[in-house]
C-alpha cells in the first residue's frame, strides 16, 4: 500500500523498506546551506523543525555515524569522508549524514532502478564523489542542470558574480544496461506540426523534396507508396515524411530551463518553502519508471513526488521527519485526487496516547506540531516570524454555507502538570493574533481554576451557531475520539493555496 511515514529516513528505510523493492528514488535533501534552512531552522527562535534537524544531524550523531560507515565495509566511503574532514570541514557533517542514507537508499533500490539527487552547487561535487562510490562511477548517468528560473535573481546574488539561478540534479542507475528508461522528449511545436497537413491511412505527413537520392531510394520508397512524383516534367521528386517517424521531437538534454520553480502566487503552492514544481517530478518518473511501479521519496516535503507519482498511476513511499510535511501531504492528497486516509497508510505519527506520550519525551516540539495538525492548523512557526507565547498554531474554518469564517488559535501543552497561567496566555493571544477563539491541547488534567477560566470567557457568534469561545482536549479524549466544538469546514489549506492572493486568508498563515 502507498504509504507515508513520518521519521528519519534513515531509520525508516531501515525498519520498514526491504531490498531491492523500490523502482525509482528521488531526494531533495535540506541543502546544508542557510539559503535553504533558515525558513525551518530559523536562528531567532528554537524552532520544532530546528529541534528536528537538530537531533538528527548532531555533532554526536555524526561521529557514530561515521563509526557506523566504518564498521559497514564501507572502508572507501569511510577514507573519503576522511579526507573531508580535514579538507571541507563545513561539508563534512552533512556528507556523513546523507552517506549512510544514501547506502541505504541504494540497498533498497531495485537493479533496474534510478536515483535522482536533487542538490545545488554548494554540494553537489562533493556529494557527486560519495555517489560514485555507492553507485559506481560508471553507473553515473547525468548532470541534470535545472534552471529554475529566467529572472536573474536580486542584486545581491548577482554582486561581483554570475547569477545563480541553477540547481543540480545528480542521476544514477544501479547498472547500465538493465535499467528503466523512457527518454523524455518535448512535444512537437505548433508551427512544426502545421506542416503535417495531409492525411493517408498511415497518419499525417507533409512533402519533403527528394533532392538526391540513388535509384535504389526511389525504388523503395515506391515499393513502401511514400513516393510523390514531380507535378510536371523535369520538377523533382517528393516523399510522405510521417509525422509518427519525424525527428521533429527535439529530445530533452540534460539542462533543464523550461521548467520553472513555483512563483508566489502559483496555484500549485502549498507554502511549503521548499517545494519543488510538479512538472520537474513528473518528467523524472516518467522517464524511469512505468506505471505501477514503486517511486520512493526519503526527504518528501509537501509531497510533490507523492502528488506526482499518484497522478501517473505509480506506487509511492514518503517519508518526512517533520510532521507539518506529513499533514500537509494527507491534505494535498485528498485535495487533488479526492483520497481518503483509508487508500493509504500514514506510519510513525502517534496512534494512540502512549505513542503520543513517546513521542511528546522524545521530541517535543514535533509532538507539539503533530497535535496541532490533527486540526489542520498550521503551525505558528512555520513563517519567519517565530515562535510565540500562547498560541502554537491557528487555522481557519468556515461554516457549512460557508458565509462566515473563524480564526481558531491552538496551544498545545506537554508534561504532568498544567498551570492556570497557560490558559491565560492563550486567551491574550487569542486577542493579540485577531483569533475568533481558541483551543487549548494538554497531556494533563485541566486543573479547576482552568475550567472555570473556560466557562467564563463565554462564547462566540457565528450565524447560525455559538461556540465557546475556548476549550480544552485532553490527550486522552483525543483519543478517545472526543474534538472541540468548531465550524465544520477547515479553509486552511485552501488559504495556503491561494496564499498570495487573498490578503486575508494569508493572514491565517502568518502571525
Ligand atoms: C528541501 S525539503 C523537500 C521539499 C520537497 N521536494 C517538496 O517539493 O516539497 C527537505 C525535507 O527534508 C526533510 N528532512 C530533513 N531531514 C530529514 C531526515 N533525516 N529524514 C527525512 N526527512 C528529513 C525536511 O523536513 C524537509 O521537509
Amino acid at each position: 500500500m502507498n504509504t507515508l511515514y513520518l521519521g528519519d529516513c534513515l531509520n525508516v528505510l531501515r525498519d520498514s523498506v526491504a531490498d531491492e523493492s523500490v523502482d525509482l528514488i528521488y531526494i531533495d535533501p535540506p541543502f546544508n546551506s542557510k539559503r535553504d534552512y533558515n525558513i525551518f531552522f530559523d536562528d531567532k527562535e528554537i524552532q520544532s523543525q530546528r529541534l528536528a534537524f537538530e537531533d538528527t544531524w548532531s555533532l554526536k550523531n555524526v561521529l557514530d555515524s561515521l563509526h557506523e560507515l566504518q564498521t559497514m565495509r564501507t572502508e572507501n566511503i569511510h577514507l573519503l569522508l576522511a579526507v573531508y574532514q580535514k579538507v571541507a570541514p563545513h561539508a563534512f557533517p552533512y556528507l556523513v549524514m546523507m552517506a549512510l542514507r544514501i547506502l541505504e537508499l541504494y540497498r533498497v533500490l531495485k537493479p533496474t532502478g534510478s536515483f535522482y539527487l536533487h542538490c545545488d552547487p554548494t554540494m553537489s561535487h562533493y556529494l557527486k564523489t560519495v555517489c560514485d562510490m555507492i553507485f559506481g562511477k560508471d553507473n553515473f548517468r547525468n548532470e541534470i542542470i535545472w534552471r529554475r528560473t529566467p529572472f536573474s535573481g536580486s542584486s545581491k546574488s548577482r554582486a561581483k558574480q554570475l547569477p545563480r539561478d541553477h540547481d543540480i540534479i545528480l542521476f544514477y542507475s544501479r547498472n547500465t544496461t538493465e535499467l528503466v528508461w523512457n527518454a523524455p522528449s518535448n512535444p512537437y511545436s505548433e508551427e512544426y506540426l502545421k506542416r503535417f497537413k495531409w492525411k493517408d491511412e498511415r497518419g499525417y505527413y507533409r512533402k519533403t523534396l527528394l533532392k538526391t537520392y540513388s535509384d535504389e531510394t526511389l525504388q523503395r520508397l515506391k515499393s513502401e507508396n511514400r513516393l510523390i512524383e514531380p507535378v510536371r516534367k523535369g520538377a523533382m521528386y517528393s516523399y510522405k515524411q510521417y509525422l509518427e517517424e519525424s525527428k521533429g521531437i527535439r529530445l530533452v538534454d540534460d539542462v533543464w530551463a523550461d521548467i520553472n520553480m513555483l512563483n508566489p502566487v502559483s496555484n500549485e503552492r502549498l507554502g511549503y518553502p521548499t517545494q519543488k514544481p510538479k512538472a520537474l517530478l513528473e518528467r523524472i518518473i516518467k522517464a524511469s519508471s512505468n506505471e505501477g511501479e514503486v517511486v520512493l521519496d526519503g526527504f518528501c516535503g509537501c509531497g510533490t513526488t507523492i502528488d506526482a507519482a499518484e497522478g501517473l498511476h505509480r506506487k509511492w513511499i514518503g517519508i518526512d521527519i517533520s510532521p507539518i510535511a506529513i499533514s500537509l501531504i494527507k491534505r494535498r492528497l485528498h485535495h487533488t485526487y479526492k483520497k481518503s486516509l483509508s487508500e493509504f497508510e500514514v506510519r510513525g505519527t502517534p496512534t494512540d496516547e502512549q505513542s503520543a506520550q513517546r513521542l511528546w519525551k522524545e521530541n517535543a516540539f514535533a509532538f507539539q506540531d503533530w497535535w496541532i495538525t490533527e486540526f489542520e492548523a498550521f503551525s505558528a512557526t512555520f513563517g519567519t516570524k517565530g515562535a510565540d507565547k500562547g498560541v502554537d498554531g491557528i487555522a481557519l474554518y468556515a461554516m457549512d454555507n460557508k458565509d462566515a469564517t473563524a480564526r481558531v488559535a491552538f496551544q498545545v501543552k506537554g508534561g504532568e502538570k498544567v498551570q492556570s497561567k497557560d490558559i491565560d496566555a492563550l486567551l491574550g493571544a487569542i486577542e493579540k493574533h485577531k483569533c475568533d477563539m481558541g483551543v487549548f491541547l494538554t497531556t494533563a488534567e485541566p486543573t479547576k481554576p482552568m475550567l472555570d477560566t473556560v466557562a467564563g470567557a463565554g462564547f462566540v457568534k457565528l450565524p447560525g451557531f455559538e461556540f465557546p469561545k475556548l476549550q480544552i482536549l485532553t490527550l486522552k479524549d483525543f483519543f478517545a475520539g472526543k474534538r472541540p466544538k468548531l465550524p465544520s469546514v477547515n479553509i486552511t489549506f485552501k488559504a495556503a493555496q491561494h496564499s498570495g492572493r487573498k490578503k486575508e486568508n494569508q493572514e491565517a498563515l502568518e502571525l
